[in-house]
């Protein structure tokens, strides 16, 4: 299989980054709860927060949003902005590099806007020390002076709601976590919702589509909202070069094929960490460090972007000696024509009891 381009990769790495993508990614986005399609759970508690909040004419409780990238957090901060008829401020852990700097979002806000930070586990300490009293109090700790005559004043803040987002829950230290009055976990979405998806973008964008069409798309694309919405517009970019702009089932199977996304939906970068799995170790278990040497990725990307989808179609096993590639794994490499070397796993339960049980049988 050819090497996958730059292209093909950006396709399937969940996040957003390209200004252009950003803008399309902002005209797809639903504007209230009734449009977000999904996560159904998260939808009902948070309507009753949101409600609640309303009623009591009080800033909302803080709001922690946690699932892999490209399932809906950024979108639902601005869905409960909205909600509550308020402004919100968009930030990240990364990009509050002082407490400073936390301190002037702070006291800019008004009283009960939202502040969404992404990343939020991504803050550093400092600045987390910060949060903590402007989470809990509304109130600012700053320090007025240099050494012996320091001393700290407390500023009060407006009333807000920070609405944070990451990846893992875990990330997060715990005094942080404490702080949020409510913890949602986005789930990837079935098949059924991505086709709605699906459907509901290409009406916004004025494509075209046979449900067929539509359904295909939702199969290949990884449980996430923003990869189907990427998928659907190199489908579409596909039919008008070569037809007429109508997306038929056809047209979009083939371009999936021509970006190298096979039927489970896996991209050859989740082929090559299967197939280094299954041919370099030995099928696993491995270290996740290893894997990533051998891929040239970062841990966070592999743990983050491709582990929790393989975990989800059964592909991939975690155990604490490390990553297996399971037997459904095998399986679907082998149907591509990858070979499959015997798991070193395996060896003593498929070998006759003689020879596992001999001189030259190892204790794992
Ligand atoms: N529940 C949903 N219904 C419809 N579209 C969605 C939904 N969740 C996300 N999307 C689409 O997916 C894209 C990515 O969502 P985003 O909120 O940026 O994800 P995250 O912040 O979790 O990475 C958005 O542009 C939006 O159009
Ligand atoms: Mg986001």
């Amino acid at each position: 299989m050819a090497d996958v381009t730059d292209d093909a990769l950006r396709l399937l790495a969940a996040d957003a980054e390209d200004p252009a993508e950003v803008a399309i990614e902002g005209s797809l986005r639903p504007r209230s709860l009734d449009e977000y399609i999904g996560q159904r759970e998260v939808k009902t508690n948070l309507g009753v927060l949101l409600q609640a909040a309303r009623a009591r004419e009080e800033a909302a409780d803080h709001v922690l949003l946690y699932g892999p990238p490209g399932l809906g957090k950024t979108t639902l901060a601005t869905i409960i902005a909205r909600e509550l008829g308020v402004n919100v401020r968009y930030t990240s852990g990364p990009a509050i590099e002082r407490p400073g700097d936390l301190a002037a979002v702070l006291t800019s806000l008004d009283e009960r806007d939202v502040l969404f930070i992404d990343e939020i586990h991504r803050l550093n300490h400092a600045v987390e020390e910060i949060l903590y009293p402007a989470m809990e109090d509304f109130a600012l700790d700053v320090m007025i002076g240099k050494g012996p005559s320091a001393r700290s004043l407390r500023l009060t803040l407006k009333p807000f709601t920070v609405v944070g987002a990451t990846t893992r829950a875990g990330r997060i230290s715990s005094p942080l976590r404490d702080r949020f009055g409510a913890t949602y976990r986005l789930d990837f979405y079935t098949e059924r919702e991505l086709t709605e998806i699906v459907e509901r973008s290409a009406g916004i964008l004025g494509v075209r589509i046979d449900s067929g069409a539509a359904v295909a798309i939702a199969r290949r694309g990884r449980g996430t909202p923003r990869i189907v919405n990427r998928l659907l517009k190199r489908v579409r970019d596909h039919a008008e070069v070569h037809g007429d702009g109508h997306v038929t089932e056809q047209v979009a199977r083939e371009a999936m094929r021509l970006l190298e996304i096979d039927d489970e939906g896996l991209d050859s970068t989740d082929r090559k960490l299967l197939a280094a799995i299954i041919q370099k170790f030995g099928s696993g278990p491995v270290g996740v460090a290893a894997l990533a040497a051998v891929l040239s990725e970062e841990i966070e990307t592999i743990e983050d972007v491709y582990e929790p989808f393989l975990l989800r179609l059964g592909f991939l096993d975690r155990t604490p000696q490390g990553r297996i590639a399971t037997d459904a794994a095998r399986g679907h490499l082998a149907a591509l024509g990858y070979e499959i070397p015997p798991p070193r796993r395996g060896d003593s339960d498929i070998l006759p009891l003689w020879e596992a049980a001999g001189p030259g049988a190892v204790d794992e």
